[in-house]
């Protein structure tokens, strides 16, 4: 068997087109555009790059961004009263504070300083406990985007036996209630887990978030298992040049699975599409508005 590609690309365009569609629709029925505020502290130069690139993708889609850059040495103390502000400011819908954040800095306060309806991410204790519950939450953009993927490829879910590799609060448990939510019997794997390969073996769907470059081999998949590969790792390539691959022996595995995200292009442009998402899903909720479809 060889698997299909999941084109997370073209999926993640699709959603922007959606995404602009929905901003223009809430500046006509509230006179502005829905706001996004990013802050990112320091100069790490990968962050650099998300962070311009969530700006870039904020304005295409027809939404406001705002960028806030704040030296290495800030403290803890002003970056939350920079949160507070933007809790207050009523053209911001969405807060973003990109992490890593430097080490004088706590990330758990910061992210409890966010006022949980504009807190984009997910991040918030708030959030992720209304998940829990199945309650209406922002839920973090990377998982969100590996259900939407996985739905889009297999319709319904329900009953089916998912093996999340990684328990990270960014992705592995999030992803891990979002497949509960969907009615699969879900099976979470981490570092100390026993007997991997044939925990995996069991899977219908397979989520790997553990950021090791190609650990998940090809035997270790059920013949027919969908592949979510979240993992963007770079390695030597020879030459003095790198590659990027994900945390699934790809080629191999594509021979076994029947339907695989590639890396890059699978999962990664899903997370700043569904970032645009929650924003705008973030600007109706607050001003009271109906959710929109299709989003
Ligand atoms: N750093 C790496 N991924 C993320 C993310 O999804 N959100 C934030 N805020 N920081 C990150």
């Amino acid at each position: 068997m060889t698997a299909a590609v999941i084109d997370g690309k073209a999926f993640a365009q699709g959603l922007r087109g959606r995404v602009a569609e929905a901003a223009a629709r809430f500046e006509a029925e509230t006179g502005r555009t829905p706001g996004l505020a990013v802050v990112l502290v320091g100069e790490d130069p990968a962050s650099s790059v998300y962070v311009r690139s969530k700006g870039k993708a904020c304005l295409e889609a027809g939404m406001e961004s705002l960028e806030h850059r704040l030296p290495e040495t800030t403290s803890q103390a002003d970056l939350i009263a920079l949160v507070e502000a933007l809790n207050a400011d009523p053209k911001v819908d969405g807060i973003l504070v990109q992490l890593p954040l430097p080490k004088q800095i706590d990330d758990k306060a910061v992210i409890a300083a966010i006022d949980p309806a504009k807190d984009v991410d997910g991040f918030h204790v708030v959030n992720a406990g209304r998940l829990a519950v199945g309650e209406d939450a922002l839920v973090p953009c990377t998982p969100l985007g590996c259900l939407m993927l996985l739905k889009d490829q297999l319709g319904d879910l329900s009953g089916k036996n998912a093996v999340v590799i990684g328990r990270s609060n960014i992705v592995g448990k999030p992803m891990a209630q979002l497949l509960l939510g969907e009615s699969c019997t879900v099976t979470i794997a981490h570092s100390r887990t026993q007997d991997l390969p044939d925990v995996v073996r069991r899977a219908d769907i397979v989520v790997a978030a553990v950021g090791r470059p190609e650990m998940v081999k090809a035997n270790w998949i059920k013949p027919g298992a969908v592949v979510i590969d979240v993992g963007i790792n770079r390695v030597e390539a020879g030459e003095g040049k790198t590659r990027l691959v994900g945390d699934v022996a790809y080629d191999e595995a594509a021979e076994i699975a029947s339907a695989i995200t590639p890396v890059p292009g699978g999962v990664g442009p899903m997370t700043i599409a569904v970032l645009l998402r929650n924003t705008v899903v973030a600007a109706r909720a607050r001003l009271g508005l109906a959710a929109e479809a299709g989003l």
